[in-house]
């Protein structure tokens, strides 16, 4: 027989696909579920192209190969050729009534460990190789893929460009200390100042250098020039956070606008998340109802949610006072200075406001050099957008333009100005007041998904002593 294309099981099942209708077809995938009695089989092919599964329907009896049929297990990957037919069973439109099957490899019922429906979370995790083929995992990952793809179409539409800003740097941007260091000096034969201290001048670049934590302070170069540009890559914290909402590797957004204070940049961040909710909602229908039946009744109603209503801007002076007011027992305790935690975050936004809520003129003592110095001596022009479930999804700031002003800064917070000499010169020529934000990309995916973890949005999580796969 002449080989047929293949068609994916998404153009079978979600296109109008009625002109196949009684015509050959040939679908590959790898078996969900089989099922049946020695007269007939039902195997559930999925090739990843949709969250449902076709139904192939086997004729046992007048099968020609029945010691390949029984290799036709869950696991295992096919391809068949068929013919499509209307089902007379329940739940599906079209199944295939198969003439021939090819096994490409079949996937022994006693060890593949993704027999059963139900798996939990962290024993998936562990078989993070194979986890991308149950349908959680299947729908996260196009929503995934679905999400980047809006977030491109959002700026390219809206007059930015994409920069791609270096993975390895030599300065930090946040100032937290927390970086993975990159080095090819030899642990056994570390060559030493007369000092003692290590001398890097004979690594690899010459210079002490690191994983970047952000892409900011480059994308600010960019904006110096292109007007508004953002970039999207990896970034790196070396912190120990074992918690359900920090990666060790996670990815950021991080749009900066020239000419665009931080009104400006509180619109953008709430127009360019409601453009993102509203995106997968339109095009990530099939998967959001799966999570939602599965795992989240609340899902689309706080998709939803965030669409239909203005988000809350107040000042993080205002949120003290309301903290403080709100005769809550806080685990970590609240006075005006300290940094907001997670509980106090979610207060404001799940139980005072009971909507999306933007924070800012931040204390300058728990927030980054960059951030431009407010006329009242004490607070920063930050803001750090609040979600509900999710606590702070955005982190960002009008940047401090004035050349002397921001290397007071540099000085008052001992960075080496040594580092950013590069950064400090665009203060000197040609400054202008801009702005710009971080969204973390995983933090995002927790929201839409509605899952609770997230080393599960992500394909291959990183986080303290987990770097398998
Ligand atoms: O608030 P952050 O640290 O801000 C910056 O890095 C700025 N340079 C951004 C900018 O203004 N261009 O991080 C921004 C966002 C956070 O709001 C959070 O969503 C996410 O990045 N994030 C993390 N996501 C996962 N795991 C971690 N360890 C994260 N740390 C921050
Ligand atoms: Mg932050």
């Amino acid at each position: 027989m002449k080989s047929l294309k293949r068609t994916r099981v998404s153009e079978l099942l979600k296109g109008d696909s009625s002109h196949l209708l009684g015509k050959q077809v040939n679908v590959k995938g790898w078996v969900r579920t089989r099922r049946g009695n020695k007269n007939v089989a039902f195997i559930a092919l999925n090739d990843g192209s949709v969250i449902h599964s076709i139904q192939v329907v086997v004729d046992v009896a007048s099968f020609n190969n029945n010691e390949l049929l029984k290799k036709v297990t869950t696991g295992a990957c096919i391809s068949v050729t068929g013919v499509l037919v209307e089902s007379v069973g329940k739940g599906q439109l079209y199944e295939i009534q198969a003439r021939e099957i090819e096994l490409y490899g079949d996937a022994d019922p006693g060890r593949y460990p993704l027999q059963k429906k139900g798996h939990s979370f962290e024993f998936l995790r562990e078989i993070a190789h194979l986890r991308p083929r149950t349908n959680t995992f299947g729908a996260i990952l196009r929503i995934r893929h679905a999400l980047s793809f809006a977030i491109h179409k959002y700026f390219n539409d809206n007059g930015f460009f994409y920069l791609h800003t270096p993975i390895i740097t030599g300065s930090d941007c946040e100032g937290a200390g927390a970086m993975f260091r990159v080095t090819t000096l030899s642990f056994d034969d570390v060559p030493r100042k007369e000092d003692g201290s290590i001398d890097f001048s004979r690594d690899f670049f010459g210079k002490e250098t690191n994983l970047t934590v952000s892409g900011q302070l480059e994308a600010e170069l960019g904006a110096m020039a292109l007007s508004n540009v953002y970039t999207f890559g990896p970034t790196f914290r070396a912190e120990n956070s074992n918690t359900p909402r920090h990666l060790s590797e996670f990815w950021m957004i991080e749009p900066e606008m020239a000419f665009c204070d931080i009104d400006d940049n509180m619109n953008l961040a709430e127009d360019f998340l409601k453009y993102l909710v509203k995106y997968i909602m339109d095009n990530c229908e099939d998967d959001l109802e799966f999570l939602q039946k599965m795992y989240d009744n609340d899902l689309l109603k706080r998709l939803d949610f965030v669409l239909k209503n203005e988000f809350e801007r107040i000042t993080y002076t205002e949120a003290i006072e309301i903290l403080e007011a709100s005769g809550r027992e806080f685990e970590f305790p609240v006075s005006w200075g300290v940094d907001l935690q997670s509980e106090h975050e979610r207060y404001l936004v799940e139980q005072h406001f009971k909507k999306p809520v933007i924070l800012t003129d931040y204390p300058k003592d728990i927030k980054a050099f960059y951030m431009k110095l407010n006329d009242d001596g004490k607070t920063v022009r930050a803001l750090d957008v609040l979600f509900p479930k999710i606590g702070e999804i955005i982190g960002g700031s009008q940047r401090e333009e004035r050349y002397d002003k921001l290397s007071q800064r540099i000085k008052e917070m001992k960075i080496n100005s040594g580092d950013v000499w590069w950064y400090l010169e665009t203060r000197k020529f040609g400054t202008a007041p801009h702005s710009g934000f971080g969204l973390g990309f995983e933090r995002l995916m927790l929201f839409i998904t509605g899952m609770d973890n997230i080393r599960d949005v992500i394909p291959f999580p990183r986080t303290p002593m987990n770097a398998e796969f």
